[in-house]
């Protein structure tokens, strides 16, 4: 569904991606993984148009999305959650989730449906986003992405600094966007077990390349956890 093809990326004169070939496949988990600084929120960002590589194309759907804006991108069920959430701080939870909706016209309802895979939200409609925790920073964050209704949702480091409790909210919430939704989720993740719990492929990043891919269960191998290994 998402074919990535010898993607290279530069910041700033120094490459940061080499060569990177990945395919997402249609209603799958694929995350990936790889210690800091290895390139995986670039990758991400690359594939949701926020940087241009120099070198590679993005296919989506049979189609070449490499010169498309990243609101384009959006318009076709790309939606991206950051690292980092990027929350409004001084709008209301509320307000947040609207500018989720306006990339599609003339839908300014929040869908119930979303909604209701996080309670905690509907209860704090009218709070400020800047005055929510972490963990519902977090849900806000993929709540927001959820309302595009996409049919790839992109997630980068969900669970980093979230309490266990909200962790299970999230991992939940992914499988049922899954199995439910029948959406196609890529995830960047460092938390070993999460990624083992969820995913069906994994990609292992490396200094900015692909050291292996593949089922979940090579993270089994021995060269892999060297390459995790904090
Ligand atoms: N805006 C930028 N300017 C310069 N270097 C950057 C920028 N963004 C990322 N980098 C560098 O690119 C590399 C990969 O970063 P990143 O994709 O954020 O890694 P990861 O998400 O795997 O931790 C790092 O060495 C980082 O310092
Ligand atoms: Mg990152």
């Amino acid at each position: 569904m998402l074919k990535i093809q010898n993607i290279s990326v530069k910041i700033s004169n120094s490459i940061i991606l080499k060569n990177i070939d990945m395919y997402i496949k249609r209603g799958m988990i694929t995350c990936i993984m790889g210690k800091n600084g290895m390139g995986k929120t670039t990758l991400l960002e690359t594939i949701i148009g926020h940087h241009r590589p120099y070198l590679g194309h993005i296919n989506y759907n049979g189609v070449n999305i490499s010169k498309l804006l990243p609101y384009e991108r959006a318009k076709l069920g790309l939606a991206y959650v950051p690292q980092g959430r990027e929350i409004f701080p001084r709008l209301t939870v509320k307000e947040n989730l609207f500018t989720g909706l306006s990339i599609k016209n003339n839908d300014y309802k929040l869908d119930t449906e979303v909604l209701s895979l996080f309670p905690i939200l509907s209860e704090m409609l009218d709070r400020y986003g800047g005055d929510l925790s972490g963990g519902q920073q977090q849900q806000l964050a993929i709540a927001r992405a959820l309302l595009m209704r996409p049919k790839v949702l992109i997630l980068d480091e969900p669970t980093e600094g979230i309490q266990p409790s909200i962790i299970k909210i999230i991992k939940d919430v992914i499988v049922h966007v899954k199995e439910v939704k029948k959406t196609t989720i890529v995830l960047v993740e460092q938390y070993f077990d999460f990624v083992q719990d969820i995913a069906d492929e994994v990609v292992i990043i490396d200094r900015g390349k692909v050291f292996k891919s593949g089922k979940v269960k090579i993270l089994k191998d021995k060269n892999i956890k060297n390459i995790l290994a904090v």
